[in-house]
């Protein structure tokens, strides 16, 4: 009778301590796992714009709209611990409504960077984009996927994650092809921005995602970015002619401004006498990135403050603009104006102008083919 009387007993208190556990645990993973979420503006079409906080332990913060999936800031320690936002921004929500002029923080799709003469071939059929950079087709058009509205993936967020996800009509800019498009933005906690990218086609398109933060890690955005160290493992790069398209030329980069294979100030050759450089008002090229898989392609490093952020991606080229269309028509989020070189984008993709470049990496995706690419900046510091 004791003996049995103290096996109820044991076999009681080990379920009171099983309900316990989890009752205390339930709470504190509730507010772990709760998206941080608050009002941001009323976008002229009157959809209320809501701002996503995303946090992680060492105190990184993101912050994204649900208006084009933009990042509007992101916070990152330096060398003492000082954590600042290292990503340009306006400082009104307006100049995200009104086009965005510098893409700033943007997704871009259905396609990033150009496609020459605003058109493409796919099966023999000609398809015209908008003409938004001269003559030339860019980042998805005047009304790409960085002026839509996202809808907000509640299920698959929580405190650290954001899944956003947008439809994109058959004939939107010009594309063919009803996409159905996710984007997920990560802060882990090994100070790591994840951003993973997917998406499905009921027509053969063609899609080429990317995201179009402007970085200056020095927290200041007065301050040029050309006293930051940049590395691209890139044995070639892209020339363009005088409208930025491919001339469908791999270069390499030995011997050349290009060659950032060993960590090098991007200021050092910037104003090099180099045609290339000339065309690009400075560097805003793409580099064709060694290896294949998910793998670092190169790092940025700001001496002065010792942030280090790596890039790792799946995709075969990055867009390194240097922001050279910079021009001081805005406010920064710290007073003073976003001027020349002021900002530098590292845009993982695949190269320009591909859709009419045979030679180039094929960006066309089919009906019951899935798109999957991921992009990390993870964030540290050298002393
Ligand atoms: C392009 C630049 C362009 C900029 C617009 C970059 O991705 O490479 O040429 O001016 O986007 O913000």
């Amino acid at each position: 009778m004791k003996k049995r009387l103290f096996k109820i007993s044991v076999v009681l208190l080990a379920a009171l301590s099983i309900w316990s556990c989890s009752k205390t645990e339930k709470p504190s993973d509730a507010t772990m796992e709760k998206l941080n979420v608050s009002d941001y503006a009323v976008s002229p079409a009157g959809d209320s714009i809501k701002q996503y906080t995303l946090k992680n332990k060492n105190g990184m913060e993101a912050k994204i709209i649900n208006y084009g999936a933009i990042i509007t800031s992101l916070t990152a320690p330096d060398k003492n611990g000082k954590f600042q936002d290292i990503v340009l921004g306006y400082t009104k929500p307006e100049d995200y409504f009104n086009g965005n002029p510098y893409f700033f923080g943007a997704l871009i799709g259905r396609y990033g960077n150009r496609i020459a003469n605003a058109k493409f071939e796919l099966d023999g059929k000609t398809y015209d984009l908008d003409k938004n950079d001269g003559s030339n087709h860019l980042h998805g058009g005047k009304k790409g996927f960085y002026t839509k509205l996202w809808k907000v993936d509640e299920k698959g967020s929580n405190d650290h994650t954001l899944k956003l996800d947008y439809t994109s009509a058959d004939g939107e800019e010009g594309f063919p092809g009803k996409l159905d498009v996710s984007v997920i933005y990560t802060l882990n906690d090994d100070n790591a921005l994840e951003i993973e990218y997917s998406a499905t086609t009921d027509k053969k398109t063609i899609v080429n995602l990317t995201q179009h933060s402007y970085f200056n890690l020095s927290g200041n955005f007065t301050q040029p970015i050309t006293d930051h160290e940049l590395q691209l493992k890139a044995a070639q790069y892209i020339p363009v002619n005088n409208t930025l398209i491919p001339t469908g030329e791999l270069k390499n980069v030995a011997g050349t401004p290009f060659d950032f294979n060993q960590s090098k100030l991007i200021g050092k050759d910037i104003e090099a006498a180099d045609e290339q450089l000339k065309l690009g008002k400075g560097y805003d090229h793409c580099w064709v990135l060694d290896g294949k898989g998910l793998r670092t392609i190169g790092s940025l490093y700001h001496p002065a403050t010792g942030r280090v952020m790596e890039v790792i991606t799946t995709e075969p080229g990055v867009q390194f603009y240097s922001g050279n269309f910079l021009d001081g028509k805005y406010n920064t989020k710290t007073g003073g104006k976003n001027e020349f070189r002021t900002g530098l984008c590292l845009e993982t993709q695949h190269y320009p102008d591909s859709p009419n470049q045979p030679s180039f990496p094929s960006v066309v995706l089919e009906p019951g083919q899935k798109y999957e690419t991921k992009t990390i900046y993870k964030f540290s510091v050298k002393k």
